[in-house]
C-alpha cells in the first residue's frame, strides 16, 4: 500500500475529503478513526447498576500498582450540582501515566500470581466514571507534579465535538502550568 504525505491533488482526487496536512488528527491525508462523544454513555451502559460503576473505582485504588489503603467517598453540593468525590491514597499519577487513564484500553498492569489485579482491559475507570455522571474531574499529584484531566460529556457537547477530546494539564505546587506534552 502506498501513503502519500500531502494534500490530495483537488476535487475528487483520492482521499479528497480528508483534511490538509497538520489540521489536526487527520494530518497526512490518512483518514484516522475517531471515537464520538456519545460513546462515553454507550460504553457506560455496560453498568446495569451504579454499584457495579463504584466498584470499577474502588478497584483501581486497591490494585497492586495503587495500593492506596484509605478510599473515602464523599457527596458534594458545587454549584447546586450534586458530586461524588473519591479520593485515595495511593501512589497517584504522572501525567503520562493519567493520559494513559484517561484514553481507552491502555493498562500497565501485569497478572502475577501473587497479586492478581482486578482491572485489566483499561476501561473500568471510563465506563464506570460515565456511569455514575456527566463529567469526570481527575486530580492527581506524584512527586511534586500535579496533574488535572476532564473527561466531559457537558464540555463535548458544549464545544460540540466530533471525537472524544480529553484536556489534560500537568501544573506544580506553585500553580504554574508545565508542557503538557512532557513523558514522565
Ligand atoms: N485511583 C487511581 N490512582 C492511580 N492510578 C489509577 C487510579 N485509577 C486508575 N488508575 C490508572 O489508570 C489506568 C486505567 O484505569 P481503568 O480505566 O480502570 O483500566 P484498568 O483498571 O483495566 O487498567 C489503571 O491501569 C491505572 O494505572
Ligand atoms: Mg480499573
Amino acid at each position: 500500500m502506498l501513503l502519500y504525505r500531502g494534500a490530495p491533488a483537488g476535487p475528487g482526487a483520492p482521499g479528497s475529503a480528508l483534511a490538509r496536512p497538520g489540521s489536526g488528527p487527520q494530518a497526512f491525508g490518512i483518514r484516522l478513526s475517531t471515537m464520538s462523544p456519545r460513546y462515553l454513555q454507550s460504553n457506560s451502559s455496560s453498568h446495569t447498576r451504579p454499584f457495579s460503576a463504584i466498584a470499577e473505582l474502588l478497584d483501581n485504588a486497591v490494585d497492586p500498582d495503587v495500593s492506596a489503603r484509605t478510599v473515602f467517598i464523599d457527596v458534594e453540593e458545587v454549584k447546586n450540582k450534586t458530586c461524588l468525590t473519591f479520593t485515595d491514597d495511593g501512589c497517584g499519577m504522572t501525567p503520562h501515566k493519567l493520559h494513559r487513564m484517561l484514553s481507552f484500553g491502555f493498562t500497565d498492569k501485569v497478572i502475577k500470581k501473587s497479586q492478581c489485579p482486578i482491572g485489566v482491559f483499561g476501561n473500568g475507570f471510563k465506563s464506570g466514571s460515565m456511569r455514575l455522571g456527566k463529567d469526570a474531574l481527575v486530580f492527581t499529584k506524584n512527586g511534586g507534579t500535579l496533574t488535572v484531566g476532564l473527561l466531559s460529556q457537558t464540555y463535548l457537547e458544549c464545544v460540540q465535538a466530533q471525537a472524544v477530546i480529553v484536556p489534560i494539564v500537568p501544573f506544580n505546587q506553585q500553580n504554574n502550568i508545565l508542557s503538557g506534552n512532557g513523558k514522565c
